[in-house]
């Protein structure tokens, strides 16, 4: 049973307007107030920050307990992004820093997981009152959201189709990402906890679930590059280059036992 918390002690979501982000705010609902941190400002009430120079960030993170903070896609500096945020933090006296880090972070073939590795760390050798969590999703089965829904017949992969990860519903994220900003430090500092889907599925078997007809296609990353990377940075498209291949040679799994726990429940198949 997840206890509110008092009223008044609002928790700040960075990166609240993204996928991840609007998962985790939904999940908040009732449990806390939530304060709404972006790049940029859509509706009132919101926070703009820029993570990249810290404008915003401590007039955003004043007042609040707890902060979950979630970075920009393939960040060419993440940790100097949490930096600035775990700085702005400690200066008006947050309690509780969550930081969305993904599974296997240390895993040297994709720079963009040692970035975050990199931010693991700078939390763990902190030091101050600042206390913290890390928690470590696979890779979201909502990224194959089109394929789920039967909107696409065809999916193109940079990668093996029969490469398995253990994909996790990032609604099942957001609910754990919201039990341990509840529960808040008290229970849950220094604890990293690894959050994997309840089986191994490569994306062809998400593609034969139910009999849909979608068809999957690997294509190189070059093709898949020119067509679908346009609006990346030459950094953003080798950190996701180096991914695909990895993803090729080794797949992604994680371990489900903690997210079980976490949730009082099995974390939801992928499809
Ligand atoms: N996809 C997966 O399977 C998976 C698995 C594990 C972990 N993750 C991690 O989850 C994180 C978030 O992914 P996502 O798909 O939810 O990302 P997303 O939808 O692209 O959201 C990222 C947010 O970052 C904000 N942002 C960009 N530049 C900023 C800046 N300079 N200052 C402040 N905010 C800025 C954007 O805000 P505005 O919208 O306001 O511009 C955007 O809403 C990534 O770090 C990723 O590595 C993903």
């Amino acid at each position: 049973m997840t206890e509110s918390l008092p009223r008044g002690a609002e928790i700040a979501v960075i990166g609240a307007a993204g996928k991840t982000g609007a998962a985790v705010v939904a999940a908040l609902e009732g449990l806390a107030d939530v304060r709404r941190v972006v790049h940029t400002a859509r509706r009132s009430g919101d926070h703009a920050v820029d993570l990249v120079t810290g404008a915003g960030l401590t007039e955003a993170l004043s007042g609040c307990r707890g902060v979950y903070f979630i970075a920009p896609n393939v960040h060419p500096d993440e940790p100097a992004l949490l930096r600035n945020t775990l700085d702005a933090a400690a200066s008006v006296g947050v309690e509780h820093v969550v930081y969305h880090s993904v599974a296997w972070p240390y895993t040297p073939l994709m720079p963009h997981h040692v970035d975050k590795a990199r931010c693991e760390d700078e939390l763990r050798t902190l030091g101050g009152g600042l206390r913290w969590t890390v928690l470590q999703p696979c890779a979201y089965a909502e990224n194959f959201g089109a394929v789920l829904d039967g909107s696409l017949t065809t999916v193109e992969l940079p990668y093996s189709p029969d490469a398995t990860f253990s994909f996790v519903r990032l609604a099942d994220v957001a609910e754990v990402a919201a039990r341990v900003l509840s529960e808040g430090p008290d229970i849950h500092h220094g604890a990293t906890y690894e959050l994997g889907g309840p089986e191994a599925l490569s994306v062809r078997d998400l593609c034969d679930r139910d009999g849909s007809p979608v068809s999957v296609k690997q294509v190189s990353v070059d093709e898949w590059m020119s067509r679908h990377g346009r609006d990346l940075t030459d950094d953003g498209r080798a950190r996701l280059a180096a991914m695909f291949d990895f993803y090729d040679r080794f797949g992604f799994l994680a371990g489900n036992a903690l997210f079980e726990s976490l949730l009082g429940r099995p974390p939801a198949p992928a499809t």
